[in-house]
């Protein structure tokens, strides 16, 4: 870990904390972390702190939204090693799928292997409702893909990526025994990414729960690609803040919801990195 960061031209502060993560994780965890989700940064002991515009293919111009921070942090969560990303950038803002998926690239280089992505989603009603979810497949709805933006998009030898189990059955299992073994009640079901920014109709809450949708959200999907395109693991957690297709959905809410559910959601993720 200390070598691939010294590599990336990222020196490390402090050894100690490198030294004391677990042998048996040889490679950092990578967190991404949505709307409302970004204190779990808080629980990192910090090695090091990157902030985005320092990583390659970010945005320049972009500036965080509330309840976001744009500030990688580099160290471990109790000893595991893990690179925590504390808010990310949405297509909806107009960037494109290669600007939206760079801090997963960064974190490929950084040596990560596993990817744990966090984001707020509506409940599609019918198929699940709002709480915590483990993400199992997706639909990718945003009408762009990292991978069509071949020139910008470095490090895939790849573009034909195989999609199938795109989220890992195992870090699946293992994050839903974590919730069995720690009482957090969370459910399963199909992410649906869409450009947003605005919500759902109902015309499209109907469609989507045709298409066995469970969770529908603005991020993720071509996050996921990215991850898969460059051969990392990918858990995908969500915390579904309200039904979509409520008419008193805001982003306020969301926030809102987020921050009452955000201790289970901490549990989870500490949980599934203890077991790795
Ligand atoms: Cl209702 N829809 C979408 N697309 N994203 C959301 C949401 C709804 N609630 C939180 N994020």
């Amino acid at each position: 870990f200390a070598r691939l960061l010294e590599e990336e031209g990222i020196c490390v502060v402090s050894e100690e904390v490198v030294e004391s993560c677990k042998p048996s994780v040889e490679h950092p965890v990578a967190i991404v972390l949505g709307t409302g989700l970004g204190h779990l940064a808080k629980l990192v002991r910090p090695v090091r702190r990157v902030d985005y515009h320092d990583v390659e293919g970010f945005p320049e111009e972009a500036r965080p939204m509330a309840g976001h921070s744009f500030e990688a942090t580099i160290g471990s969560i109790d000893d595991v090693p893990v690179v925590v990303y504390p808010g990310r950038i949405h297509l909806y803002q107009g960037y494109s799928a290669a600007e939206v998926t760079s801090l997963v690239r960064h974190a490929h280089r950084l040596g990560c292997r596993d990817v744990i992505f966090a984001c707020a989603t509506g409940a599609i009603r019918g198929n699940a409702e709002p709480g915590l979810g483990i993400l199992c497949d997706q639909i990718n709805l945003t009408g762009r893909n990292p991978l069509a933006e071949w020139d910008e998009v470095r490090g895939v030898d790849n573009p034909f990526v195989d999609m199938t189990d795109a989220y890992s059955p195992y870090l699946r299992t293992l994050a839903r025994s974590v919730a069995e073994d720690e009482g957090i009640e969370v459910a399963e079901g199909v992410y649906a990414g869409v450009l947003g920014p605005c919500f759902e109709t109902e015309a499209e809450v109907r469609a989507l729960a045709g298409l066995g949708v469970s969770y529908v959200g603005m991020s993720t999907v071509n996050e996921v690609i990215m991850a898969r395109a460059l051969g990392m693991n990918v858990l995908g957690l969500t915390l579904a803040t309200n039904y979509s297709g409520a008419s008193d959905t805001s982003h306020q809410s969301v926030l809102e919801e987020s921050g009452r559910k955000e201790e289970e959601f901490q549990k989870l993720v500490r949980g599934v990195l203890r077991m790795l």
